[in-house]
């Protein structure tokens, strides 16, 4: 029988996990009220009754906001330093809270993080949509059923690129959280592995969305020729030949531009292992068409890490993938076994970007 001890610890923890979406939500409403970007412009730091000052909450609700910044300070989104004597010869004491490194990433303003906004705020907006969290909610069901459809599909009756061609806020949000983390990415790829980019002249983003990531591409590598191919309701409305960025509006199962690169971000752990063997066929057929030796771009999960938070955050993206299109994140032997089913004979593996590797292909 575990000790009185041993329980209250276990009890303390059930409620922990049960109201886990709760820190989702307060994170949410943190990117809605704008709490990262305040702190911003109060130069990244800011006590409590200044930043009620800056933020837009009508007075009823100015007496919750210290109980929010709690949760988000608890969980390392903030910091909060207590006890801070309060200005101008004022009496008592008062909580700064400062920006982090993880609450930077969220600042929309242009003179952070080295001159990038990334405004990953975008992917908390998508990843806390009704429909993302509705899917969620439809799990458990999914797993008591025995029909076809997704858990997304269970809660909005069509599945995610189908909402996003008939429901253009839906669609807004997506390409705008796809546009952020390109935004922040590609700043980490030519970082971190520029070299990928090196001699070559053409490349094709497939499944490239609104051409963040192609854009950045050629503006650090302007010898480079890069299109985007993406479906026709996120091709329109984007600028055509943009930032000499071609765009082609098409099906990356039935037909892939041919270049000596093809770049696939996040992409693949939409797609059954039946579907990525298909896609990477037409990868396969494009580079065997251009003019130099061909390689396949994947910037995707190969889970497993040492560190226990990357692994966790790549362990909930495989239940996302799961939720929205019965999709995986896979393992190196997942890789395996698809790459080598699509006519592949080498690959390497670079985990280098965190929760995401970056892994070329080779004929
Ligand atoms: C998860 S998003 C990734 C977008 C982009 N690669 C990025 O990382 O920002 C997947 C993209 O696949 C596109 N897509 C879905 N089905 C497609 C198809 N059959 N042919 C081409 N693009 C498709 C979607 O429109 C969406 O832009």
């Amino acid at each position: 029988m575990a000790s009185s001890a041993e329980l209250m610890q276990a009890e303390a923890d059930l409620v922990r996990h049960s109201l886990g979406y709760l820190k989702s939500m307060a994170l949410h409403s943190a990117v809605k009220l704008g709490v990262a970007d305040a702190l911003h412009r109060c130069g990244g730091s800011a006590s409590l009754p200044d930043l009620l000052a800056t933020l837009p909450l009508p007075p009823s609700k100015q007496p919750y906001l210290s109980r929010l910044m709690k949760v988000l300070a608890t969980e390392g989104i903030f910091v909060a330093e207590e006890g801070v004597a309060v200005a101008n010869g004022g009496d008592g004491a008062t909580c700064v809270y400062h920006l982090n490194t993880m609450s930077r990433l969220l600042v929309n303003d242009a003179g952070i993080n080295g001159g990038s906004a990334w405004k990953l705020s975008s992917c908390i907006l998508m990843t806390t949509t009704r429909q993302i969290v509705g899917s969620a909610l439809q799990l458990g069901q999914w797993f008591q059923s025995d029909g076809e459809a997704t858990p997304f599909v269970m809660a909005n009756g069509r599945p995610p690129y189908g909402v996003a061609a008939h429901d253009a806020e839906f669609n807004s949000v997506f390409n705008e959280a796809m546009a952020a983390d390109s935004r922040y990415l590609a700043d980490l790829v030519v970082r971190e592995c520029g070299e990928v980019f090196d001699g070559i002249t053409s490349l094709v983003d497939v499944a490239g969305g609104t051409g963040t990531m192609a854009r950045a591409i050629t503006k650090a590598f302007p010898h480079v020729k890069c299109s985007v191919l993406d479906l026709p309701h996120v091709i329109q409305g984007v600028s055509a030949q943009a930032d000499n960025v071609e765009f082609v509006a098409g099906d990356m199962m039935e037909f892939i531009p041919p270049a000596d690169r093809i770049l696939l971000k996040y992409v693949l752990h939409n797609w059954s292992d039946e579907d990525c063997v298909k896609i990477l066929t037409r990868c396969r057929e494009a580079i065997a068409h251009g003019e130099k030796e061909g390689k396949v771009i994947i910037i995707d999960e190969v889970v497993g890490s040492s560190s226990q938070n990357i692994l966790e955050a790549q362990l909930l993206m495989d239940m996302q993938m799961m939720s929205l299109f019965m999709a995986k994140e896979r393992y190196e032997q997942d890789w395996n076994k698809i790459f080598t089913e699509a006519g592949f004979v080498n690959y390497k593996i670079r985990p280098i970007l965190g929760v995401r590797s970056v892994i070329e292909l080779y004929i």
